[in-house]
């Protein structure tokens, strides 16, 4: 049985989990880069075989939150220069535990550059490099744009985070609606980041809930509330993660107990 740094929680692995875990959230800034690097942490604790795809393609924000340098990226998968599984780094955070990295590219441009067509080959041969992982987490870009939503499109589950800022969650019914349409078959859940407490946390996950019974007919259920956490900020700015610099704060705590469920949760 394995377990989660963070709360010794026992994670239980499953034989047929969403292999592949979008994160979303239409706005910008909410914290998923953050998220999906320790999401894919935890459950690579957990003993799982994880990789993180960064969907932010032209902005690197993983291999800059865990101060890598990568050699190679997907900015190179797309031009051609070399396949999909040549680009991945490993990250590895002492003994055994570490997790795989398909990079994105520094300064090379905005994903919102290229168009929902430009990123099919990427979405495709992503399907395929995740057979060889117990789970893959896309940490996306923000926005709507149509090469975000169909990397979305590829995944088996997505994890949307919003917070309680008005634009956060316009945004983020926006994303649930967008897929909804393009991808009914994808579920949506709600992850509700930098929550003061509980009470709050839940009713913004009530706002978007509503919103999206009234109008879309739908309740994407409620996957995790996670604290606002100071050592976040602190663990990013030395350019660590979070479970190896914090892995006792409340935050490393909300996602042990996220992976230990990640599986069970209904859709
Ligand atoms: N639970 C939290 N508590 C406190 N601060 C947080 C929390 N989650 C994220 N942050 C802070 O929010 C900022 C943005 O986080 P992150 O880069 O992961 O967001 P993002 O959604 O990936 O942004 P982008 O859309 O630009 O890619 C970071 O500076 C981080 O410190
Ligand atoms: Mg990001």
């Amino acid at each position: 049985m394995t377990t989660s740094p963070a709360t010794d929680a026992p994670i239980q692995l499953h034989t047929d989990p969403a292999r592949v875990i979008a994160v979303a959230s239409g706005k910008g800034g909410v914290g998923k880069t953050w998220f999906s690097i320790t999401l894919a942490h935890t459950l690579a604790f957990a003993g799982e075989n994880v990789l993180l795809f960064d969907g932010d393609l032209g902005l690197a924000n993983v291999d800059v939150q865990l101060g890598l340098n990568p050699s190679r990226d997907l900015v190179t998968v797309l031009s051609g220069d070399v396949a999909l599984e040549e680009a991945v780094t490993r990250y590895s955070s002492g003994g055994n535990v570490g997790f795989d990295i398909l990079a994105g590219s520094s300064g090379s441009g905005a994903l919102g550059a290229l168009s929902g067509h430009d990123v099919i080959p990427l979405a495709k041969g992503l399907r395929m490099i995740a057979s060889r992982y117990d789970r893959v987490i896309i940490d996306l870009a923000a926005g709507l744009d149509p090469a975000v939503t169909m990397l979305a499109a590829s995944a088996d589950k997505m994890l949307t985070v919003v917070t309680d800022e008005p634009t956060s969650l316009t945004d983020a019914y926006a994303f649930i609606k967008v897929m909804h349409r393009h991808k009914p078959d994808v579920p949506a859940h709600v992850i509700v980041n930098m929550a003061e407490n509980v009470g709050s946390g839940r009713r913004t996950y009530e706002s978007l809930r509503k919103a999206c019974a009234s109008f879309l007919k739908i309740e994407p259920p409620l996957a995790a509330i996670i604290p606002r956490d100071p050592k976040i900020k602190d663990a990013i700015r030395h350019q660590t993660a979070l479970l190896s610099r914090h892995p006792q704060t409340a935050a490393a705590k909300a996602l042990g107990v996220l992976a230990s469920e990640l599986d069970s949760q209904t859709t």
